[in-house]
């Protein structure tokens, strides 16, 4: 057992109205009161962001958002500076989702300076990487995993290393019901790891939170928190049932 404190975290997509967050807030709150030793995390989008936050306050579950810009301010139509998610008290933010990169074109370079000036900010960020299907079979896994971790990361430094977190989501797992197996996730999470290592040296590698996300749900849970390198998990479509995310942040 590492001493890595696990992360369980929700990632709302582009789901829930403002009534709907609070609902789900109001139930989810008591349902998780008594988890200790687990950080717990919603990830809202924009709109019900700093609402959720409020009814979070008090409570052991942070907050975090879906995306930011690296600017502070700007001409950027449509976009959410690092400021603006202090502004709310937001706890962190996920960034380089592989829907980001496929659908707004983020790109590795970009999410470097994101990641940076999340953590300067004092928010947590959530970094995300993971490969396709095809890129599985033509087995390009390491090289991808690899570039993206050197990539995305290279504006982190050693000594805050240990802030971000990494999650490893398969984008053959999301969405499909198609969870890697935790041979699989613990395999590629290594990798990730050993990425790191080699970057940053083993022991800030070893400080390292990396989630495992794709399809996660109740059942399943257990079986990859029990794998060595697995810290936790980053769950999407079984996130939006309160009920269901409890017993997925209770695993143990
Ligand atoms: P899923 O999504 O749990 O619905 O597969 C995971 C994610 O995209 O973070």
């Amino acid at each position: 057992m590492s001493d890595r404190t696990p992360i369980i975290a929700g990632n709302w997509k582009m789901y829930k109205t403002t009534a709907e967050a609070a609902a789900y807030m109001e139930e989810f709150k008591g349902l998780v009161a008594d988890v200790t030793g687990v950080e717990i995390i919603v990830c809202p989008p924009y709109t019900s962001l700093g609402n959720v936050k409020e009814l979070a306050q008090g409570s052991n579950i942070l907050v975090a958002a879906q995306n930011m810009h690296f600017e502070p301010e700007g001409a950027f139509t449509g976009e959410v500076s690092a400021p603006m998610l202090i502004d709310i008290d937001a706890d962190g933010v996920i960034l380089g989702h592989s829907e980001r990169r496929q659908y707004f074109n983020e790109t590795d370079l970009a999410l470097a300076k994101k990641v940076r000036v999340a953590l300067d900010a004092g928010l947590l960020p959530i970094y995300c990487c993971g490969e396709t299907d095809a890129e599985r079979e033509a087995g390009s896994t390491e090289e991808k995993i690899r570039r993206q971790i050197i990539d995305g990361l290279s504006e982190v430094g050693s000594a805050r290393l240990a802030s971000v977190v990494v999650a490893y989501e398969p984008i053959w797992a999301i969405g499909t019901g198609k969870t890697a197996t935790p041979q699989i996730a613990q395999d590629t999470i290594s990798l990730v790891r050993g990425t790191l290592a080699d970057q940053y040296g083993s022991e800030a590698a070893g400080q390292v939170r990396i989630l495992y996300g794709g399809s996660v749900k109740p059942e399943n849970i257990g079986e990859l928190m029990a794998e060595e390198d697995i810290d936790g998990a980053l769950v999407g479509g079984a996130s939006l049932d309160a009920p269901g995310f409890a017993r997925i942040v209770k695993y143990r």
